[in-house]
């Protein structure tokens, strides 16, 4: 079995991201692992729709931050935590994070802030089970 000394848990303040951050949790309590959360910022989709003033990357950073601070709080005393805030596609830059910080697993939510139901997994979900180099639990 590897050694599991770092988990990367990407969020998106979703309920399915909340489930994987309370397994999150028991999974570093028992590995006596540390917990890298990871929110990404999709600073490329937001452009489409809008020209990016100031005021919109504010709101997203703050967005951002809410979400982190929120996974940081249900963190017990015991367990070592950090909060980490990326831009760009959040599929590809949790993989590139992963990598970069060798983290050694990575737990994530099945499903995200998507509207589309009645799908198994999300396109980000997806992509990092498919394309990540270390084991990827979902939670459902
Ligand atoms: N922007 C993000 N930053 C960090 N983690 C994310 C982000 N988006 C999704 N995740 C992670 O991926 C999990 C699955 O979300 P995903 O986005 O794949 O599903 P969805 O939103 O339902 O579908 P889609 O985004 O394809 O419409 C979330 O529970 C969360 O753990
Ligand atoms: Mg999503």
């Amino acid at each position: 079995m590897n050694d599991i000394k770092t988990i990367l848990v990407p969020v998106d303040g979703s309920e399915g991201s909340d489930r994987a951050v309370d397994f999150a949790i028991n999974l570093a309590q028992i590995y006596k692992a540390k917990l890298d959360f990871l929110y990404v910022a999709n600073i490329n989709q937001l452009a489409i729709n809008a020209c990016l003033s100031d005021a919109i990357l504010d709101a997203v950073t703050k967005a951002g931050d809410a979400v982190l601070d929120g996974a940081l709080a249900k963190v017990p005393q015991d367990v070592e935590s950090e909060a980490f805030s990326e831009t760009g596609s959040p599929a590809v830059t949790i993989l590139e994070f992963a990598e970069d910080n060798k983290n050694d697993m990575i737990v994530m939510g099945s499903r995200g802030l998507g509207v589309v139901k009645g799908v198994l997994l999300g396109s980000v979900s997806q992509y990092v089970v498919e394309n990540a180099k270390v084991p990827v639990s979902i939670v459902k």
